[in-house]
Parts: structure tokens; C-alpha cells; sequence
């Protein structure tokens, strides 16, 4: 059901890959509320052209930029407001990649170069979007502008390997430019937490499926679906948000304040 929640609000959405995608669940559902946005991937996933079968069921224009460049990020703050015809509402940072996890580097062996890139791209790049997003003043009053990421920023988990980092770096962006953006234009950043999602992100990372079966089973409403994530974050972009900044927003069934679940002791009782 929809509730026309975003009508007359503009926006970005970055990170939608395929169909799996918690970027492309969430395209889909900001259009189902009546929100208007340009698509954004690096120019390396474009070639997959799975995105122009969104864009089309969206009726958006994809505008390709790494999110680690500042001059793609300029060129697209610049051209969304010149196709939606006005300043931007919202801002989905949907984006994640270590070279390390994807090459099954051990966390005892890990290559450095790799390490800047993965703080680069899955960190530093959401301070990219948000000073692009002020120094262009792309953003209208009372904008919001989210990412997303995950509890193993904040706890352990074999095999985040660097990721880890990146996701402490990006939450603490939010916070520091959350506070600038909020005396500047009333702009709220904030980023999400979300249970594993079984996506491409998701899947490169190794015993992500341990992960999954474990928080579904130490979540008591069980794991959070992409499309529920999708929900949450058309809520975060609507009008009855607009006092919730610098927050990291736990979005995962209760796994996050769980100690232990019953469910998990009758497993491990057998
Ligand atoms: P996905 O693989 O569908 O999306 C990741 C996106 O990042 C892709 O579209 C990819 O092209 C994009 N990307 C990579 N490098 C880029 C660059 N240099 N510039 C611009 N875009 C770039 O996977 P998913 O799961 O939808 O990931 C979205 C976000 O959700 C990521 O931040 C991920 O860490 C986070 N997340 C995912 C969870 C999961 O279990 N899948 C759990 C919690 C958070």
C-alpha cells in the first residue's frame, strides 16, 4: 500500500545494482510514494545494464559517477537538479566494496592499498556526496540524507575484515557532518544499520550465510528484508522524520539489544 509519503521530493539514489540490490528495492518503493530521483552507479557497474530496466520502470535518468570522485559527484548533484528541476530532498548512499573481502584477503595479510580503497569507496566517499551536496547547495531545507551499513562497525565479525573500518568511519561521518548540515539547511544525516541482506554486497562476504541463519535466529522479529529496509528508508526521507539526525538506526528485527534468544538456546540445547 502506498501512502504518497514523498510527493513533491526530489532525490539521488546511489548503489542500485540488480534486483537484489537494497538500493533498487528502495528506487521502487520511493517511486510507489511518490518521490522523483536520478540513479547513480560507478561507471564500472553500468556495464552489467541491468540499472536501465529500473530506470525505466522508474521513469529516472541515470547519471553514472564513482562516488570516490569529486568530479563525478559534482557533475551530479549538478545535472539531477537540472533534471528534476530544483534543489534535492534526499540522498541514498547505497554503497560498499573492500578489494580485500572480495580477494579473500586475510586480516593478518592485508594489503594496504586495498585498505585506502576500501575506506575510500565504502567510507570517505559519503563525506564526498555531503560536501559535494554543500558545496554545489544542492540540498532544500529539512533534506534528508542517509547510508546505509552494518553492526560489524561497532562489534566483531570474522571476516568484515576492513569493511569493518569503513562502516566505523562512514557512521562517524554522519554524526560530524549531520551536526554541520543541521545548522547550515536543517539537513538530517543519519545512517542505517541493517540485518544481512542476502545481496551481492552481502553475499562476497565469506560464511555470510552463517551470518544470515545466525542474526535470523538472534533477531526476535527475525532479519529485516531489503524491502522492509526500503520502507524504513522511505520513512527517514518523509516529513515525519524531520527531527532524527546523527543517529545510527538499528534496523535489524532486535538483534542489536538480544543477548541471547530462546530460539538459540533450544538450537544449541539439541
Ligand atoms: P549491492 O552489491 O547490491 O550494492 C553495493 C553497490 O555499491 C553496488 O551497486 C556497487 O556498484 C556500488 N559501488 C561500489 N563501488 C562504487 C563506487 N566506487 N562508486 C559508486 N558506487 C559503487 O549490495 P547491497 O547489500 O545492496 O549494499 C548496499 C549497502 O548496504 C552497502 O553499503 C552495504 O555495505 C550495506 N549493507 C548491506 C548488508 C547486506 O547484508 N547486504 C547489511 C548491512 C548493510
Amino acid at each position: 500500500m502506498a501512502y504518497g509519503l514523498l510527493k513533491g521530493k526530489k532525490g539521488i539514489i546511489f548503489g542500485a545494482l540488480d534486483e537484489n540490490s537494497i538500493a533498487w528495492k528502495t528506487a521502487l518503493k520511493v517511486k510507489d510514494e511518490g518521490g522523483v530521483f536520478t540513479l547513480t552507479n560507478a561507471p564500472i557497474a553500468m556495464r552489467m545494464g541491468k540499472i536501465n530496466d529500473l530506470a525505466k520502470q522508474c521513469n529516472a535518468e541515470i547519471i553514472p559517477a564513482d562516488a570516490t570522485s569529486e568530479a563525478d559527484l559534482t557533475n551530479l548533484f549538478t545535472k539531477s537538479r537540472e533534471i528534476l528541476g530544483g534543489k534535492i530532498d534526499f540522498v541514498l548512499h547505497s554503497i560498499g566494496m573492500s578489494p580485500n573481502v572480495r580477494k579473500d584477503r586475510d586480516y593478518g595479510d592485508i594489503n594496504y592499498e586495498w585498505f585506502l580503497k576500501t575506506l575510500d569507496i565504502s567510507g570517505l566517499s559519503f563525506h564526498k556526496v555531503l560536501q559535494t551536496a554543500e558545496k554545489t547547495d544542492s540540498m532544500n531545507e529539512w533534506g534528508s540524507i542517509l547510508a546505509l551499513t552494518y553492526i560489524a562497525s561497532q562489534r566483531t565479525f570474522p571476516d568484515y575484515s576492513d569493511m569493518a573500518q569503513a562502516k566505523s568511519v562512514l557512521e562517524s561521518i554522519a554524526r560530524s557532518y549531520g551536526a554541520r548540515f543541521a545548522k547550515l539547511k536543517k539537513v538530517r544525516v543519519n545512517t542505517i544499520s541493517q540485518s544481512p541482506t542476502k545481496t551481492t554486497a552481502g553475499a562476497g562476504i565469506s560464511g555470510f550465510d552463517v551470518f544470515f541463519d545466525y542474526a535470523q535466529m538472534m533477531s526476535p522479529l527475525g532479519n529485516a528484508s531489503g524491502e522492509d529496509c526500503a520502507a524504513y528508508i522511505a520513512l527517514m526521507f518523509s516529513d515525519f522524520s524531520r527531527m532524527v539526525t546523527m543517529q545510527n538506526l538499528m534496523h535489524d528485527g532486535g538483534f542489536s539489544t538480544s543477548g541471547i534468544t530462546q530460539e538459540l538456546i533450544d538450537r544449541l540445547s539439541k
